[in-house]
């Protein structure tokens, strides 16, 4: 079938199903019902109608990405091209939402061993994301780039995180100390147009940059430059993911929470919630897919966890998101999720038809508890064991629900991405908390910048240095 037509693009629609959250799957106790959905009607609705009646404002501008980045994806396609002639390597130095999507994507969309492959075949740059101030990691980067062969790429949009600017002021000295004046042009600073210091620094140093949008907070980014530059000077078609994300957001425009894969979702983990299930697993059976389950933990994590709503009452919301990865963590995890405490919600992620297929070779025949797995695949290995793990959590009465995508592409990632933004937001408002607000990761910044000794930090080190001092006796 001609790739791209309104078939395809149907045909590559990511599906829901929650069968197994329900009564009928995982009993009385633990499933829900159609009086559940009933008495949450307004709840829903009402989450829906501030979600959409708040696009585009405030903390909400990442809503309108798919949309409003004509120019900039032009310019980040051509920014890319000439990466790709210049540079063997490229580094994202960033953290948080400046780290994790690009992380994910790249993931996601680019062979498993990208960096490995010879040159020739790759046709891009190697990638390399950064998100940690470990002085051996940052030594260990170094012993295997070339710096000269190098392009790196700032990322931070306050333009003040510690660790992101601590890896700048290295790698621009190392710049200088080796290029001069040629220093500026391995570096690319994507960051706030009007706040902060690296912006002022950019102007300086005369650094090609790029502009994380006011609306748009760190861990929803991914789809603004911060992790469209990446993706495109790795190879990854940008409009295919923009396309995903515009195709998703128009099906969660759906009123109806049955029509609405974000809404339900929401739906569901809140109503988990309210039963004590205190932890959501996502747990995609993809080693493509393993550093998106990384992104929504920090996305579900940071958006939800809160200390008080938006009437100020002290709530403690959120739910300790965890990853796994199918089916190694069957070896592991799934015995706790199956057996342990009832806290917990499984989101699968399935894969219909993997990018490759691998056929399991004959042998062994004298032994039937080997050669019964000949003549088979690989593919249909890995999917008949998350079947299996989706029967054996129902039949323990774990709730669970399936997402599947049909294939891993530009077009489906872009889809999943903005269905787990849109399903965030809509927990959030069920939640009534303001979901695109950190004063938690922010009070570790600040911590940080006390304890260095940063002016206007003085109260909190104040703070710290009269915090109880640690007992010896409780050492050993
Ligand atoms: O989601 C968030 O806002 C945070 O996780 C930030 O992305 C993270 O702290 C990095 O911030 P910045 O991009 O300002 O360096």
């Amino acid at each position: 079938m001609a790739k791209n037509n309104a078939q395809w693009r149907k045909d590559m629609e990511l599906k829901l199903d929650y069968n197994n959250m329900m009564r009928e799957f995982v009993g009385v106790d633990q499933g829900f019902s159609e009086e559940d959905f009933k008495d949450n009607r307004q709840l829903v609705l009402n989450a829906y109608k501030t979600v959409q009646a708040n696009r585009g404002t405030g903390m909400m501008g990442w809503t309108e990405l798919p949309y409003n980045q004509k120019e900039i994806v032009e310019d980040i396609i051509a920014t890319a091209k000439d990466v790709k002639k210049k540079f063997d390597n490229f580094v994202v130095l960033g953290i948080g939402g400046s780290a994790l999507g690009p992380i994910a994507v790249f993931q996601a969309l680019c062979h498993l061993r990208h960096n490995e492959l010879p040159k020739k075949v790759r046709k891009a740059p190697k990638l390399y994301v950064e998100d940690n101030v470990d002085p051996e990691r940052m030594k260990a980067l170094l012993d295997v780039i070339d710096i000269e062969k190098t392009c790196f790429n700032v990322i931070t949009k306050s333009g003040a995180t510690s660790e992101t600017m601590a890896q700048y002021l290295i790698i621009m000295k190392i710049l200088k100390d080796k290029l001069g004046a040629k220093a500026k042009d391995h570096m690319i600073a994507t960051t706030s147009e009007k706040k902060g210091n690296l912006i002022k620094i950019a102007r300086e140093e005369g650094l090609k940059t790029f502009y994380i949008p006011d609306g748009v907070g760190g861990r929803f980014s991914e789809l603004c430059p911060v992790g469209l530059l990446p993706a495109a000077v790795v190879g990854i078609d940008i409009k295919e993911l923009l396309k995903g994300a515009a195709y998703m957001d128009k099906i969660c425009k759906n009123k109806d929470v049955r029509k609405n894969p974000a809404l339900m979702s929401a739906l569901l983990e809140y109503l988990a919630m309210q039963k004590g299930k205190n932890i959501s697993v996502m747990m995609p059976y993809a080693d493509s897919l393993k550093y998106i389950a990384d992104w929504y933990c920090q996305l579900w994590g940071e958006s939800l966890g809160k200390a008080v709503d938006k009437n100020g009452n002290k709530v403690y919301a959120g739910q300790t998101p965890v990853k796994s990865l199918g089916v190694t963590d069957q070896h592991s995890q799934v015995q706790l999720y199956r057996e342990g405490p009832f806290d917990k919600v499984i989101t699968l992620i399935g894969v219909e038809n993997y990018r490759t297929t691998v056929e399991i070779s004959e042998g062994c025949k004298d032994i039937p508890d080997v050669s019964f797995l000949c003549g088979h695949t690989m593919n249909e290995l890995i999917t008949a064991e998350r079947k299996a793990t989706e029967y054996a959590l129902t039949t323990a009465n774990r709730l669970n629900y399936t997402i599947t995508l049909p294939e891993v592409n530009a077009f489906t990632i872009g889809q999943l991405l903005f269905m787990f933004e849109m399903e965030t937001a809509f927990a959030g408002e069920m939640l009534n908390i303001d979901t695109f607000n950190q004063p938690g990761v922010e009070g570790g910044k600040n911590a940080t910048y006390a304890l260095f000794g940063k002016k206007g930090y003085e109260t909190t080190k104040e703070e710290m240095d009269n915090s109880p001092k640690k007992n010896p006796e409780y050492f050993c």
